[in-house]
Formats: C-alpha cells, sequence, structure tokens
C-alpha cells in the first residue's frame, strides 16, 4: 500500500491535467494516459516511478487516463477473478474506486488468460481503453502521455506506440513528460520524510559494513551484508545495484560483480543506496581494508573529501549541478577547477552529482538552476588506475532557501572517523 494519503496523487494528477490543458492552448477537453510496468519473472515487481508518482497504485499491467478535469478512471486487464489466488492484489476490478481517489475502474479490454499481463499487446486485451481514447479525439479533446526513456520504461514505450498507433486516425498524444518531470523534482515535506527513512537505512548499513570489513573477505560478502540490513529494515528491492569494489576494482565506477577477495592493502568503494516507501538513497564510503589509509590512500581520499565539503559550501539555489554555458555557476565545472588546482582533474571522469527521488538518477532538468525542494547528491571521487587507487565520496543533500542541508551529515566520513569506525 501506499505511504501517503491518497489525496497527494490526486493533487498531482489535478496539478498535471491544469499544465496539460495550459500547454494546449487552454483545452478543457482530454485526458492523459499513463502506463504501470509489467511484471518479470526474474524479479520482485517494481511499479513504475511516473506511474506510481500520479496513482499511488502498485498494481502491473494497469493504466491509468488522468481527465483534463481532473477525474481519473483505472484500466485493469481482466483475469477472470484469477489474479487474487496467485497473487496479494492491491487494486482489483471490484475495488471501490473512490478509495483510490479515482472516479471508475474498468476492465482494460477482453478477459485475458492467465493471471499476469503480457508484453505483447492484441487490441482485443486493450479494446475498452482504445475506445474510451478515440472518443476523446472523436470530440477533438487533446491526449497527453507520460513516459520515460530508460532502459527498464522500454516496454511502456512500446504500449504507447500501441495504443497510438491504434489511435492514430484521431490525431497524436501530445507528450506531457517534461510536465511531470517539473513536478517529480521539487520534494514535498512527505517525500523527503520516505527519502530520510532511505538513507537512515543506507547508514545502517554502511556501518554494518565497516564492522565486518577485514581482509580476506569477499566484496559478495560485504554485499550480502548490506542488503540484509536492507531486507531486515524493509528496505526490499536496493535503488540500484550495490557497488562493492576493492582494489584496482575501485576504479571502475559501476562495478558490480563484487566477486573479489578483499586484500588487506586495499581500498573499498562501496556505493549503495535502500529503497524504501519508492524513494532512493545513494550514499558512497571509500573504506580502508585493513582499518588504516596508506599515506597516499589518504592523501587522494583528503582530495575527495575537501572537493565535497567545497561543492556542498557553495550549493544554493541558483547554482547548477552542471551548466557548459554559465561555467562559473555550475558545481562540477567548479569542482573540476579545484581538482585542476591540484593536476587531478583528469581522475575525476563522472558528473558530480544527480537529482535523486523516487529513481536514484531522478528526472528533472539539469538546464535550470538548483532551487528548494530539490534533493541531489554530491559525488566527486579521483580514480588512479595505475595506482588501484579509487576513491568516491556521496552525500545525499535537501536543497533550502539559502544553502544545502545534508541529510547523511550522520553517516562519518573524515578519514580518521572511518578508520575509527572499522577498529571500533
Ligand atoms: N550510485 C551510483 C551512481 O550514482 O551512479
Ligand atoms: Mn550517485
Amino acid at each position: 500500500m501506499t505511504t501517503f494519503d491518497i489525496d497527494v496523487f490526486s493533487q498531482r494528477r489535478q496539478k498535471l491535467a491544469v499544465a496539460v490543458g495550459k500547454a494546449n492552448q487552454q483545452q478543457e477537453l482530454g485526458a492523459i494516459v499513463v502506463c504501470a510496468a509489467f511484471e518479470e519473472e526474474r524479479r520482485r515487481f517494481r511499479q513504475n516511478s511516473y506511474f506510481y508518482y500520479l496513482f499511488g497504485i502498485t498494481e502491473p499491467g494497469a493504466v491509468g487516463l488522468i481527465s483534463l478535469d481532473g477525474h481519473a478512471t483505472l484500466y485493469l486487464p481482466d483475469f477472470g477473478g484469477a489474479r487474487s489466488v496467485w497473487v496479494d492484489e492491491q487494486v482489483s476490478l471490484s475495488s471501490d474506486p473512490s478509495s483510490f481517489g479515482l472516479a471508475v475502474i474498468k476492465p482494460m479490454g477482453e478477459v485475458q488468460r492467465g493471471y499476469s499481463s503480457g508484453t505483447v499487446f492484441t487490441a482485443g486485451g486493450y479494446q475498452q481503453l482504445i475506445n474510451d481514447i478515440k472518443k476523446i479525439f472523436d470530440k477533438k479533446g487533446v491526449v497527453g502521455g507520460v513516459w520515460g526513456e530508460t532502459a527498464g520504461e522500454v516496454v511502456i514505450c512500446n504500449l504507447m506506440q500501441f495504443l497510438q498507433q491504434a489511435c492514430l486516425d484521431g490525431g497524436v498524444f501530445y507528450n506531457g513528460t517534461a510536465i511531470v518531470d517539473a513536478l517529480r523534482r521539487v520534494k514535498s515535506e512527505q517525500e523527503i520524510v520516505l527519502i530520510r527513512q532511505a538513507i537512515d537505512i543506507t547508514i545502517a548499513a554502511h556501518h554494518v559494513a565497516a564492522n565486518v570489513l577485514r581482509p580476506g573477505l569477499k566484496e559478495c560478502e560485504l554485499q550480502a551484508e548490506i542488503e540484509a540490513e536492507f531486507v531486515r529494515q524493509g528496505a526490499l528491492l536496493p535503488a540500484f545495484p550495490s557497488i562493492v569494489g576493492g582494489g584496482v576494482k575501485t576504479t571502475v565506477l559501476h562495478y558490480v560483480e563484487n566477486n573479489r577477495v578483499l586484500e588487506k592493502d586495499d581500498l573499498v568503494v562501496v556505493d549503495i543506496g535502500a529503497e524504501y516507501g519508492y524513494y532512493a538513497a545513494d550514499l558512497t564510503r571509500t573504506y580502508p581494508v585493513s582499518g588504516k589509509y596508506s599515506p597516499r590512500q589518504r592523501e587522494i581520499y583528503d582530495w575527495v573529501l575537501a572537493a565535497q565539503q567545497y561543492a556542498a559550501n557553495i550549493a544554493k539555489p541558483g547554482m547548477f549541478l552542471r551548466n557548459a554555458v554559465v561555467k562559473e555557476q555550475s558545481l562540477h565545472w567548479l569542482v573540476t577547477e579545484f581538482f585542476k588546482t591540484q593536476g587531478l582533474e583528469k581522475f575525476f571522469p563522472h558528473g558530480l552529482g544527480h537529482y535523486m527521488g523516487l529513481d536514484v538518477h531522478d528526472v528533472g532538468t539539469y538546464l535550470e538552476p538548483l532551487q528548494p525542494g530539490d534533493v541531489f547528491t554530491i559525488e566527486p571521487g579521483l580514480y588512479l588506475r595505475d595506482e588501484s587507487i579509487g576513491v568516491r565520496i556521496e552525500d545525499d543533500y535537501l536543497v533550502t532557501a539559502s544553502g544545502v542541508t545534508c541529510l547523511s551529515a550522520v553517516l562519518p566520513k573524515k578519514a580518521q572517523e572511518l578508520e575509527n569506525l572499522i577498529n571500533k
């Protein structure tokens, strides 16, 4: 079940409907199509972030139609009642729509076999939805859609294309994604509460990692301890695959093989994030496996930490996370210049940070400056492959009226503090 009051989702839909109407010559007639994610046998189901943001509903295979007057209809695949035998449905065709803030819940199309939607779309399976969209086009209404473009969202893009094709004689779908991206970028207080919970769980997992760390441990054993803590605390899925890389693998930015044995002179990059209540955390620490950084490791570590503190000190509304045009306001550019003073900039190959929310790399344009309510990461890193030294330090920040608040401030990060934590 959702963790928010159901009105939160109705209000988000209302805002979207108004914005889509405005963007289409003040249209009052029309609707926006939003598709849920589909189940996959290999993975635990996780709802699509756009669909979750707008409906708070965690059923797969559903489609929501948000009328420009703000009312919403939920279309569910009709399995003739078989689904409830197999899974614990959150919402079904016999649910009371008002308890989900919806006007109507109706079948998507004809009765389907089985209990789970496939991703080969048939006109019969979507007939009711297609008919309803066509009726809107017939009355000269606008039909919009919201869909992401990441690899995980390909199936939803395919479904959107299928629906667009089925309704093509009516007109072309208006793409309302950027409107939702702008809404999603600014976090409410309730969202911050969940992000803080995801962060607190991730901090607990870092403490577990520091506690069990020792030479001879395999990276995947460390990963197992981390993810066990996530699950124990109700974060059943990580927000992204855990990166636990020691030695030369500290220099592989998205290393997820996690199959090496940690040796006593290694550093280990632990870049992890729990997802809680659909919200992500993303926190990186770089630990010395022996419990003590070598002088060279410590030197690099301290430059990365100084870069992070520099960025956090100057971050505020009006600054950009990155911006190639107004460089002096770009945190990424300024940190690169900071590293340049030490001749280290060539060892900093990635972005300084990203927005974070329902997705770890959350939606939102980087062309607009930071604004209060944004949540983002600051994660400078230096990677010296020839020396098997990779260091990344990452914390999560909330933009306030005058600067930023570090949401993960209680997780130690000074070199000496991390040594103390490991040796405790
Ligand atoms: N935590 C992985 C990343 O931000 O890319
Ligand atoms: Mn990150």
